[in-house]
């Protein structure tokens, strides 16, 4: 499983692209919103950065604008990924912009049935919202269960992305259920290193290897 950083921020991605681990970004206007700086520049960054699939979101909501935002988007560099909202302007953008040979992330998915219809108009990804699913008191991974079994059964080419991950749960979760990409934010990247008996057990390791060599003196 292909594992994104969900961020706008660029120390956030240089951080973890050092740890070797990112294959890719996502960004959406609430992320780039936070940055300072013009976002044509800090997309173009980021790309240079991961130097792999980059999502920028258009703003536009009918299909000539978001058609028009997204070729624009494509020029920033090689990497970057067009990402429209899933309404019916978005599909018929993401059938446009699919032919003319982009790659298309259709976001805010929250069925099965609009993941199918993404995948129908060539979207190279979909990207489930698991997290927002939760907080209205469903289970977003089910959507991703659905999800990879109807793709795996049509054989579609499109990627399940796992968005609006808030925890490491929602990663494990991901991969045993065959999704294709996870993306996180930083916080819960760092959340994944992290377990109380691996420090404690280095710190035993190193305190005993000390004891010994002082014995030997
Ligand atoms: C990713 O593509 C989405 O924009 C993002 O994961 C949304 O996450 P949120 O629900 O935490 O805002």
């Amino acid at each position: 499983m292909k594992l994104f950083v969900d961020t706008g921020n660029l120390k956030e991605i240089e951080a973890m692209v050092s740890l070797g681990i990112v294959d890719g970004v996502t960004t959406n206007p609430s992320l780039l919103a936070k940055e300072s700086g013009d976002y044509r520049e800090i997309l173009k960054q980021i790309c240079r950065t991961v130097q792999g699939p980059v999502s920028a979101e258009v703003v536009a909501t009918d299909t000539a604008g978001m058609i028009r935002e997204g070729r624009d988007l494509a020029t920033i560099d090689e990497h970057i990924v067009i990402k429209v909202p899933f309404t019916k302007d978005g599909v018929k953008a993401c059938k446009a912009l699919s032919s003319d040979g982009h790659r298309v992330n259709v976001t805010l998915i929250f069925s099965a049935t609009q993941a199918w219809l993404a995948a129908k108009v060539g979207a190279a990804y979909v990207s489930p919202f698991v997290g927002r699913l939760d907080d209205v008191g469903t289970t977003g991974m089910n959507l991703i269960r659905e999800i990879v079994e109807i793709f795996d059964n049509a054989d579609y080419a499109t990627e399940v992305l796992v968005a609006s991950v808030r925890n490491p749960i929602h990663v494990v979760e991901s991969a045993r259920m065959g999704a294709d990409v996870v993306t996180a934010p930083a916080a819960v990247i760092e959340q994944c290193f992290k377990h109380p008996l691996t420090d404690i057990g280095l710190e035993r390791f190193l305190k005993d290897w000390e004891k010994a060599q002082a014995a030997k003196v």
